[in-house]
């Protein structure tokens, strides 16, 4: 089974992906982390983002089993990553890892932005994990505090509609729902609430 879990930043598809990954037994994959490796290693080697040779030169090379999550994390490499994920050529070269990995015999959960759309078409369960901007905002900025990360809620909340715009107008790969995913607002959900949301969804479609 594929669960595709796609929706704009801090809206909770992370923990809903992982979570449900753990439910179910199935492998996961954060492809986030894909776009902000291949803009660590432009940023880190001091080169351009605007240099495509270089980006996707960066993107051929990722090597996931290397990552290191708390440093991709950052709000800096976030904001790099939506600009180097817009290059067509940088999609392409991450394409063949991410449908290898949905082809996992034991099931898999992919999140990010194009997984029910672009990714895995077929996907046994969609969801789009969407949030009001304000409270995507109040969230990851208790996020990036955890992480030890300075963050003012009203430049965060700036940088995601800035982002989430970036994400939804570019030529390939656009952020929006797959025609057949199915909606989920976590507004006015927690946590735990998400995650049952989500489950309750798999649930139907397994029950199908
Ligand atoms: O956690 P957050 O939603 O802030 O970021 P992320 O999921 O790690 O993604 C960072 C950036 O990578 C996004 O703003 C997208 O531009 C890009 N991305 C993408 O284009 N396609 C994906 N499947 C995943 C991420």
């Amino acid at each position: 089974m594929i669960i595709a879990i796609d929706g704009p930043a801090a809206s909770g598809k992370g923990t809903i992906a992982r979570r449900l990954a753990k439910h179910y037994g199935f492998s996961h994959l954060d492809t986030g982390l894909l776009y902000r490796a291949v803009a660590k290693a432009v940023l880190d080697a001091g080169d351009k983002l605007d240099d495509r040779a270089r980006v996707i030169e960066a993107a051929l090379a990722v090597d996931p089993t290397q990552f290191d999550e708390a440093q991709l994390k950052t709000h800096a490499v976030g904001e790099a990553a939506s600009i180097v994920a817009a290059i067509p050529d940088v999609r392409a070269a991450l394409f063949n890892f991410q449908q290898e990995f949905a082809a996992a015999e034991r099931g898999a959960v992919l999140d990010g932005r194009d997984i029910g759309t672009v990714i895995c078409p077929h996907a046994d369960v969609k969801i789009f994990v969407t949030a009001s901007p304000e409270e995507r905002a109040r969230r990851r900025t208790i996020e990036l505090r955890a992480l030890g990360q300075d963050a003012r809620e009203a430049d965060v909340l700036a940088d995601i509609l800035r982002r989430d715009e970036r994400d939804r107008s570019r030529a390939v790969a656009p952020l929006h729902p797959a025609a057949d995913a199915h909606v989920l607002d976590t507004t006015k959900l927690d946590i735990e609430g998400a995650v049952a949301a989500a489950i309750a969804q798999v649930e139907r479609v397994r029950t199908r």
